[in-house]
């Protein structure tokens, strides 16, 4: 039973990346990239297809009140960003969550988390992959190339237009396709280019895909920026009322989306090894490029469903639909292309991502020995690149987006409540160890006692919902109502407030990672049924994986 918690020491990580873990010195990577490159990086990996897809069917969902959602978000990933902040300047070695959670919470768990960020980084990449495709093709179409319907939709949804009888694209392409044998050919052909594309790029090198990341954050962040003030003239304040059309659940209807704009921050965290300065450098990178999305992400919101009706942004490309509803011709081309570039830097981060987080779990024995190779003159993890790529490739031919975009959040959701959980079971540092770390610049999370803020704020917020919302307690305990997911999930999660402030009664636990915790936790009762099941299968398959190979193969069984 204890093997399965065996933890890995923060001395012993340290000293394995440094070594390469026998390898000679050749075979580490290279150390170039400053806080400005992490920031960036930060960015690159934020602003993608959550800021101009899936922002369409939260407003639609959630109407103008979406933005309530977004500060929600923000919050939750602003605790998260800090817990990172914290295992970051403790642990600077590449794996993100992965490694965070060997040191605190053993063997099995790390492993989890390290199969639970697939569907971040991968699963992910599918998602933008089929977004940039959506926009890209609008591209072509401006220059009068277009292509034929059954290369640029994936297969899944031309089905499903075609058995509802929808008009439109997906129709089309099932219509026209060409066969193979008894198989209709479609495929979403630029989702899969840009794959290959990606994936070469990221095979040949930090440094060359580090300046073309940093030009492409500058293109996006000054189209944005001429998105609201361009927007900001045709705004109609009547288009705020009503302001949450659809109630409460409405707005939570769109926390995939969302809360799928802001994945991207820790994405920092897995180039510990190639940065100049980790302990200092990343958590300020994933700080601030947290805290410039959320700025970006609030106001694009508001001008978007003010400048038409949350009814009409349905749409999986709405920054260019609302362009289009108020005949600004222009600036439609140009969203586009900041669509493109944004999304091809998004799909180049979490790309560098994946592969880095496989290398680290190949070292401590959990994955094969091939994934932790680094090439020789690219200094990059060549093997999981390429795997990566396939990995990203392959369901391109047989999902669709909807569901890509559900499993991401999920599981990147659940590798975040566990992030929030690692810094609250962290030992304490002895004095020794925290004077070096105020001396030497490294972040620390300020320590702030729960023990009566947090029963405070839980006990208060029950009393404030008792009090303005009498019906609420009640209508969650009903369960012939439907929509039983939503409320098992919500009486789990009022349980886990009252367990967590008897907790932080009795432990003193740290405030802000309990905070990290319990929002996360929040976002996740917006999950439905589906989503479970589908994330409850891809744990149970890693968890056998797990017991098949990796633990047997584990550098600590030796
Ligand atoms: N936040 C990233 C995006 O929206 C995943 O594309």
């Amino acid at each position: 039973m204890n093997s399965l918690f065996r933890k890995k020491s923060i001395h012993k990580i340290t000293q394995d990346a440094k070594t390469g873990q026998g390898d000679s010195e050749l075979h580490t990577l290279h150390k170039v990239l400053s806080v400005k490159d992490l920031t960036f990086f930060g960015i690159a990996a934020i602003i993608g297809g959550g800021t101009f897809s899936a922002i369409g069917n939260a407003c639609f969902s959630g109407g103008p009140a979406v933005i309530l959602l977004y500060i929600m978000c923000a919050v939750a990933c602003g605790f998260t960003a800090m817990c990172y902040a914290e295992f970051a300047s403790r642990v600077p070695v590449s794996g993100s969550a992965y490694t965070y959670a060997y040191v605190s919470f053993g063997e099995l768990f790390a492993w989890i988390i390290g199969w639970a960020l697939i569907m971040e980084y991968s699963i992910g990449n599918i998602y933008i992959a089929f977004s940039w495709s959506g926009y890209f093709t609008n591209l072509l179409e401006s220059f009068h190339v277009h292509l034929p319907a059954w290369l640029t939709i994936n297969y899944k949804s031309a089905h499903a237009a075609f058995i509802e009888n929808k008009p439109g694209e997906g129709y089309l392409a099932w219509q026209n396709a060409p066969m193979m044998g008894s198989l209709k050919i479609i495929f979403d052909m630029p989702a899969v280019v840009i794959n290959i594309l990606i994936t070469y790029l990221v095979y040949r090198g930090t440094k060359e895909s580090k300046n073309f990341s940093n030009l492409m954050v500058w293109i996006k962040l000054l189209i944005i920026v001429l998105v609201i003030g361009v927007g900001f003239f045709y705004i109609d304040i009547n288009n705020w009322t009503p302001f949450m059309p659809n109630g409460f659940s409405g707005v939570m209807g769109g926390v995939s989306a969302v809360f799928f704009a802001y994945i991207g921050f820790d994405a920092v965290s897995t180039l510990a090894e190639e940065s100049r300065n980790p302990q200092r450098d990343l958590p300020k990178g994933m700080i601030y490029s947290l805290l410039i999305c959320t700025v970006v992400f609030i106001l694009l919101a508001l001008i978007i469903t003010g400048m038409v009706s949350y009814q009409l942004l349905g749409v999986t490309d709405p920054l260019a639909e609302i362009f289009a509803i108020k005949g600004v011709k222009w600036m439609l081309f140009i969203v586009s292309i900041a669509a493109v570039v944004a999304m091809t830097s998004v799909l180049l981060v979490f790309q560098m991502g994946q592969p880095r987080i496989w290398m680290t779990m190949s070292r401590d024995g959990l994955m094969p020995k091939k994934f932790s190779t680094i090439h020789p003159k690219y200094k990059t993890p060549s093997f999981a690149t390429i795997i990566t790529g396939l990995v990203v490739g392959l369901p391109i031919f047989f999902t669709d987006e909807n569901f890509v975009l559900d499993f991401t959040s999920i599981g990147t959701l659940f590798a975040f409540v566990l992030v929030c959980g690692g810094v609250l079971l962290l030992s304490p540092q002895s004095e020794a160890e925290l004077a070096e770390r105020k001396t030497n610049g490294k972040f620390k999370i300020p320590y702030i006692n729960s023990k009566y803020i947090f029963p405070g704020i839980v006990i208060a917020s029950l009393i404030t919902i008792q009090l303005f919302f009498p019906n609420y307690f009640t209508s969650i305990l009903d369960f012939s109502e439907g929509k039983i997911t939503n409320h098992v999930s919500l009486l789990v999660f009022y349980g886990l407030c009252m367990v967590m402030a008897i907790l932080s009664f009795l432990k003193n636990l740290s405030l802000i990672p309990l905070l990290g915790l319990i929002c996360c936790c929040y976002l996740l009762t917006g999950m439905s049924y589906s989503n479970w099941l589908w994330f409850g299968s891809w744990l149970l398959i890693g968890l056998i994986v797990y017991f098949l190979y990796s633990r047997k193969h584990s550098k600590l069984q030796h």
